[in-house]
């Protein structure tokens, strides 16, 4: 298994894969499997090709990937934001999310930034625990935060220092 970033060669693999993940899991995603697929792969290799998209390779399968990108405008240009994260089922719960998270945070940190945020499910544990243990703190909670299905769900909003500041958060919101 290794990690690398990914290319505009793998732009088909990557929308696979994503696919794949929305079908298991819609709730985890914020785009919907019919909008992923409507999206011009132009868009997508470009996207590639200007952030943080990091892949898990098994025997040269794509089995796992994370997106990450930096603020856009000057005052944002300080943090950052992860997500999607999506390991296949066949690779799960061997340490392939938790590294592809970590090669993340690293080049984020690397690139300068001070900060990086993302949302997650209410109800998802196994990726709720996995930010936790890579020392995110809830900072807030939004109801109503998406219709999956016409379905409301409320996603908690985490966010992780990469530079060691406090960032003096109220212990009482995780
Ligand atoms: C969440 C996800 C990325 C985790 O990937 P993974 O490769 O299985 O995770 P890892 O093996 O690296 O596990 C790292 C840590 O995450 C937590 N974790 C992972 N799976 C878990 C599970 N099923 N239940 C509870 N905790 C879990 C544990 O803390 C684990 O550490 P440990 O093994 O020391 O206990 C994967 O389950 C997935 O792709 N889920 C569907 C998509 C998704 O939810 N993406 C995140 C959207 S915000």
């Amino acid at each position: 298994m290794h990690i690398r970033q990914l290319t505009k060669s793998n732009v088909n693999e990557l929308r696979s894969l994503w696919a794949e993940g929305l079908q298991r899991m819609p709730s985890a995603f914020l785009l919907t499997k019919d909008e992923l697929l409507a999206a011009p792969l132009d868009r997508l290799a470009d996207g590639i090709a200007s952030g943080v998209y990091l892949g898990a390779f098994r025997a040269e399968q794509l089995v796992g990937f994370v997106i990450a990108r930096r603020g856009g405008v000057q005052r944002l240009q300080h943090t950052g934001d992860i997500g999607p994260l999506y390991v296949a089922p066949s690779a799960q719960k061997q340490g392939v999310g938790k590294a592809l998270m970590q090669r993340a945070l690293d080049q984020l940190a690397q690139a300068g930034l001070l900060q990086v945020e993302l949302t997650v499910d209410a109800d998802n544990a196994p990726a709720v625990t996995l930010y936790q243990s890579l020392g995110f703190i809830t900072f807030g909670r939004r109801p109503r935060s998406v219709l999956v299905d016409g379905e409301p769900r409320n996603d908690l909003l985490m966010i992780r220092a990469l530079d060691g500041a406090d960032l003096c958060l109220d212990p009482g919101a995780d």
